[in-house]
């Protein structure tokens, strides 16, 4: 199966892409379907159809479903969450702020992600689109379970031998609720789906996350930043979007806005390189429906097979070191003695020859210092210490 992630700010057209993207695959032939794991849904307003929890099918080899988020929640880590408003509400914590303190945020979404893994295992589709919510926080918090599954590996035979002991006793001496096996193993169940979700979304042979902006100054930050914690948490990018470009034949009132999209142009080409640039234009009116949807495929895609991997190789990565990370950065067909590095606040700016690229640096980054870099087979090596 093949995955394709649509991820940017809030508004850009998401899911007006997604659409268009899966629909273009169904005319290819490929069993498609796309989901929505955006707890605000629009899929069923942008393809015009009212969709459900469950895929249902909206075309020829296209279906689409809209994943209830709650409803996953509630099945995947239902107990878990009942045992932590028990532990809150005999910590005196009032009924209405358990339901809130005992979710984390974004771990809604992060469940809805476990059809993904279901529709993986189940084998029935070609192509997998999937209509993220904004910014790809879920995709950071999926690399917790890594680190959660640590801890469970280690604990959990410990802490079930424990109970076995404390158990009687505690329930004597005190009525604070005790974990019961039964939550355990959800929490251990859930957690394990997790990581077989983030090795799916992290196998580059299957799944590629495609970053969506449009050519304003905020959302084109917003998209590098997307772009560096994506490729720094192992998912690969293959592609970004630039939606809603501003036809030549504007009237008055849009041309300033026009003149300003085509100054940012030329500068996302160089950000962005070595990713191709797809490109859609404002359409006259929002975008419902299976015509003008496909229209906008069109757009995007003109006789490319949006199923394809449209680059393939790492962007960057992190390494953790004894005093810091080395933030290792390939570049390929660049010489030594072309490179040049600069740090400003939290962004790292490399230039080679006339390219300048620019890596916002995550947060642990930002506070550190760039002491020290190598050149070494095609690839740029910064070590960051404290
Ligand atoms: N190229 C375009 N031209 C004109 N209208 C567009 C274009 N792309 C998207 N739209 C319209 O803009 C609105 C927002 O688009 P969409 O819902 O796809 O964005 P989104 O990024 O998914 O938003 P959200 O972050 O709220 O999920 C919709 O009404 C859509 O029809
Ligand atoms: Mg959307």
């Amino acid at each position: 199966m093949r995955i394709l992630f649509y991820t940017g700010k809030g508004g850009v057209g998401k899911t007006s892409v997604a659409a268009a993207t899966a629909l273009r695959c169904a005319q290819r032939g490929y069993r498609t379907i796309v989901l929505s794991t955006d707890a605000a849904h629009s899929l069923g307003d942008s393809l015009g159809v009212e969709l459900r929890a469950e895929p249902m099918q909206v075309q020829t080899n296209l279906w689409a479903q809209e994943i209830n988020a709650l409803y996953e929640l509630e099945a995947s880590w239902g107990n878990v969450q009942q045992y932590l408003s028990e532990l809150l509400a005999w910590q005196g914590v009032e009924t209405i702020a358990q339901g809130e303190l005992s979710v984390v945020p974004g771990t809604e979404e992060l469940f809805s992600l476990l059809q993904i893994k279901r529709h993986y295992d189940e084998g029935k589709f070609d192509v997998l689109v999937v209509d993220a919510a904004p910014t790809g926080e879920t995709l950071r918090l999926l690399s917790l379970p890594d680190i959660m599954r640590w801890w469970i590996a280690r604990l959990m035979p410990v802490a079930r031998a424990l109970l076995k002991v404390v158990r009687p006793v505690v329930r004597r001496v005190t009525d604070m609720p005790i974990v019961e096996d039964d939550v355990l193993n959800t929490a251990q169940e859930a957690i394990d789906a997790l990581v077989d979700v983030r090795r799916i979304l992290t196998d580059q042979n299957v799944c590629s996350a495609r970053v969506v902006m449009n050519l304003e100054k905020m959302v084109i930050r917003e998209a590098q930043r997307s772009l560096t914690y994506l490729s720094l948490f192992g998912y690969g990018v293959d592609a970004v979007v630039v939606n809603r470009i501003l036809p030549e034949n504007v009237d008055r009132h849009f041309a300033a806005w026009r003149e300003m999209q085509q100054g940012y142009a030329p500068h996302v080409e160089e950000l962005f390189n070595p990713l191709p640039i797809f490109k859609a234009p404002h359409f006259p009116r929002e975008i419902i429906g299976s015509v003008l949807l496909e229209q906008l495929g069109e757009q995007l895609y003109g006789d490319r097979d949006p199923s394809e991997f449209f680059y393939r190789g790492p962007l960057q990565r992190l390494e953790r070191t004894v005093n810091g990370f080395d933030l290792i950065v390939p570049l390929p067909f660049v010489a030594e003695d072309q490179v040049h590095l600069a740090q400003s606040a939290d962004e790292l700016i490399i230039s080679v020859g006339w390219h300048r690229h620019r890596v916002v640096l995550p947060q642990s980054l930002a506070r550190m210092r760039a002491n020290d870099a190598f050149f070494e087979e095609e690839t740029l090596r910064v070590v960051f210490t404290r």
